[in-house]
């Protein structure tokens, strides 16, 4: 059950395969390029720049005509953000010349809000290089790796703050121009502005191969899970070997 307010059509166009991300990735690009102009920043750093959250922010940002520093951790990265997103500015974190490269777009083109999903040792690297007065806002972790590094004196003499996006928050913070938010979110998934890329669409049966594919090929797209009714793993006694979660990590 959920009330109506929540509840955005699928245009008869769109399969279920893309209707099923129709809702979170989009309105957080969404929220997250608000979170941008709400702190006045004329320019903005976003990490994690190749999933598809990161994409989508990059086409709006492009909409807005706000400048976007888009960070990556592959080449392969680079070239697909340049070549097929139109994306200006995109650096390789894997560099030796990464922090120094970063530092000096950042502080040109004035990138004061830094949208952060990675976590781990690059988020305060990143608050450290950023310029005066600038926010860092945290709404992933793909690390999966604690923050560490933090320098309180060069936060505090710099007044750089840290603070969270969460997609929830966001939307109830909207109030009754939620239907407004709602309505722009529709129309720009509906014309593909704010469409997922699929990589593979597979059964119940084959989860467990699945899952570990997805996180060797994140970057390729999203890995939809469809079970038909003739599933062998819907079917009763059907049994699994328990698997880690860990074991399917690359790093
Ligand atoms: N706060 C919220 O409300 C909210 C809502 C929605 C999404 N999110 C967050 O948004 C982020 C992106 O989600 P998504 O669905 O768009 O992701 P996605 O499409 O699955 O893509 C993940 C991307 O992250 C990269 N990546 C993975 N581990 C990394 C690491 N350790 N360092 C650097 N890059 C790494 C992958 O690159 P490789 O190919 O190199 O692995 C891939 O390009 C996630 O952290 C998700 O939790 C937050």
């Amino acid at each position: 059950m959920t009330d109506a307010i929540s509840l955005l059509p699928l245009p008869d166009d769109i399969p279920f395969s893309v209707g099923s991300m129709h809702f979170v990735n989009p309105l957080t690009a969404m929220g997250l390029v608000q979170r941008i102009k709400d702190n006045k920043s004329v320019a903005a750093i976003q990490t994690g720049a190749a999933s598809q959250c990161g994409r989508m922010i990059i086409k709006l940002c492009q909409m807005e005509g706000i400048p976007l520093i888009n960070v990556v951790r592959r080449d392969e990265q680079v070239k697909l953000l340049k070549e097929e997103y139109g994306a200006e500015h995109v650096l390789n974190s894997s560099t030796d010349t990464f922090f120094d490269e970063i530092k000096e777009l950042a502080k040109k083109l004035r990138a004061t809000t830094c949208i952060e999903c990675v976590g781990g040792p690059i988020t305060a690297k990143l608050m450290d290089i950023m310029p005066p007065n600038s926010q860092l806002a945290i709404y992933g972790c793909l690390s999966e790796k604690e923050y560490d590094g933090f320098d309180p004196l060069l936060l505090i003499g710099r007044n750089i703050t840290l603070r969270s996006f969460i997609l929830g928050e966001y939307l109830q913070s909207q109030g009754i121009w939620i239907i407004k938010t709602m309505r722009k979110a529709a129309t720009l998934m509906n014309d593909k502005t704010l469409q997922s890329t699929i990589h593979e669409t597979f059964t119940l049966s084959q989860i467990q191969d699945q899952i570990g594919k997805y996180y060797k090929t994140m970057t390729a797209g999203k890995m939809i899970l469809c079970p038909h009714d003739d599933d062998p793993a819907l079917q009763s006694g059907a049994e699994f070997e328990p698997f880690d979660i860990k074991d399917c990590q690359t790093e």
